[in-house]
């Protein structure tokens, strides 16, 4: 017979031990037998145990202590107590506290506890898988650039990984800095549009006056200046992804016209009648909270319901402390690498002002913030550096060679500042 699992048995009682491994093994499952606290902990070191029944009063400690501790040891280890002594508030004590799936009070029908047991298991597989599932998902984002640990990022990176290969609408929500237009990036190349094209319009810094024409494309001669037909930028993201940047600062009379793209799938450029057939997944972002900007007349409530399918809403970075050490080290990294210096470990002082700061610009100012300071050591080092060189050559060369050499000093300086960029 297949083998269901493993069951500790704790219980100083023999009699009661023997019984319940009898009923235990009759229903498939292997038992090991422990008579105190330290053979149980001793047993579960050995064995590979997925549930226990422990007996509340044991010689050397009670049931509750030991639960505890199997669940520090292992978490998955689904807990029945069994008890003579049950009484309300230990019970309660046991589910809750010690984290025991279940109180049985002795006398107890072997029936009911392999029915308990058989249930403790199909738990522990359910929260088994549920973690693997979150664990596969969490893995295939966490390749991509997002950082962030903390679990309001988790759930983003969740989301993203769960959304990215669908065509649903995503609406990305976040204070300026947070990182939306980089998980955008994220649900573009995880899409199967990835190898499509990846169109972005930041409809705030478009021209009123340009962005229809941008958007929807033109015909020839549908307004003074259109010389040529001219494709717009929702035709351009046919069979990719289109983020619109910015959407509650589209003109509302763009947005009804825009919705009805959405609705219909077909573009209709500016002086031309034809339909032209478009394909695309649809990302938005804002820094300004949506409902508001409905609220206050900026956005249409209609496209407000169609560009949500859904939301992913990034917390600002004072919200995610726990991140900014992760950050600060990536970023270190990052600069290290690009400015080719050795760049000092931050002093205490300052990382307790990193962490502290309230950090209004989010993740880019963070960002800029640690750039910055490795900008100017790794200048600083290079000027000495070159000083020094020049100094020492200085005191060996004469007059002639020297002033040669300072003419030539722009061009180091442009060597140094070439790897910069
Ligand atoms: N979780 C993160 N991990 C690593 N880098 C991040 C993260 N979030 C943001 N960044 C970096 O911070 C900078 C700003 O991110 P991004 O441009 O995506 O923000 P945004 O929300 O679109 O800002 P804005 O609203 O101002 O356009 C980028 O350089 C990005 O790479
Ligand atoms: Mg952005």
């Amino acid at each position: 017979m297949k083998r269901r699992g493993t069951v500790l048995v704790v219980d100083d009682e023999v009699s009661i031990a023997d019984g319940l491994r009898l009923t235990l093994e009759s229903e498939g499952y292997s038992v090991r037998i422990a008579g105190s606290v330290a053979t149980a902990l001793s047993a579960i070191t050995q064995t590979d145990v997925q549930a226990a029944i422990l007996d509340l009063m044991l010689p050397d400690g009670d049931g509750l202590s030991l639960c505890r501790e199997l669940k520090r040891r292992d978490p998955t280890i689904e807990v029945v107590i069994v008890t003579a002594y049950g009484s309300v508030r230990k019970a309660m004590e046991a589910t809750k506290g010690a984290g025991a799936f279940y109180v049985l009070e002795k006398p107890f029908d072997p029936d009911e506890l392999i029915g308990l047991i058989a249930h403790a298991l199909d738990r522990r597989k359910l929260v088994a898988e549920n973690a693997e599932l979150r664990r596969r998902l969490v893995e295939q984002t966490a390749d991509s650039q997002i950082l962030g640990k903390a679990p309001s990022m988790q759930r983003v990176m969740e989301t993203i990984a769960s959304v990215a290969d669908t065509d649903a609408n995503v609406l990305i929500v976040g204070e300026s800095g947070t990182g939306k237009e980089l998980i955008a990036n994220a649900l573009h190349d995880r899409s199967r549009r990835k190898d499509g094209p990846w169109i972005k319009i930041n409809c705030a810094a478009l021209p009123k006056d340009l962005i229809e024409s941008e958007l929807f494309g033109h015909t020839r001669g549908a307004f003074t200046g259109a010389t040529t037909d001219k494709v717009g930028l929702l035709e351009e993201a046919h069979q990719g992804s289109l983020l619109l940047d910015e959407i509650t600062e589209m003109p509302i009379d763009l947005q009804a016209k825009l919705l009805r793209v959405l609705e219909e799938r077909v573009v209709r450029r500016l002086g031309g009648a034809k339909p032209v057939p478009v394909d695309f997944r649809l990302i938005s972002s804002t820094n300004r909270p949506p409902e508001v900007a409905v609220k206050e007349g900026h956005m249409r409530r209609d496209l407000y319901f169609r560009i949500n399918t859904v939301t992913i809403n990034v917390p600002p970075l004072r919200d995610r402390r726990d991140d900014i050490p992760i950050l600060v080290q990536a970023f270190l990294e990052h600069y290290r690498a690009k400015h080719a210096r050795h760049v000092d470990e931050i002093e205490p002082e300052a990382y307790r002002r990193l962490l502290q700061y309230s950090w209004p610009g989010n993740v880019r100012e963070l960002q800029h913030a640690i750039e910055r300071p490795c900008w100017w050591r790794a200048r600083a080092r290079s000027r000495s550096r070159t000083f020094r060189r020049r100094s020492s050559t200085v005191r060996r060369t004469p007059m002639k060679a020297r002033s040669r050499r300072r003419r030539s000093r722009p061009g180091r300086w442009r060597t140094s500042s070439a790897r910069r960029s």
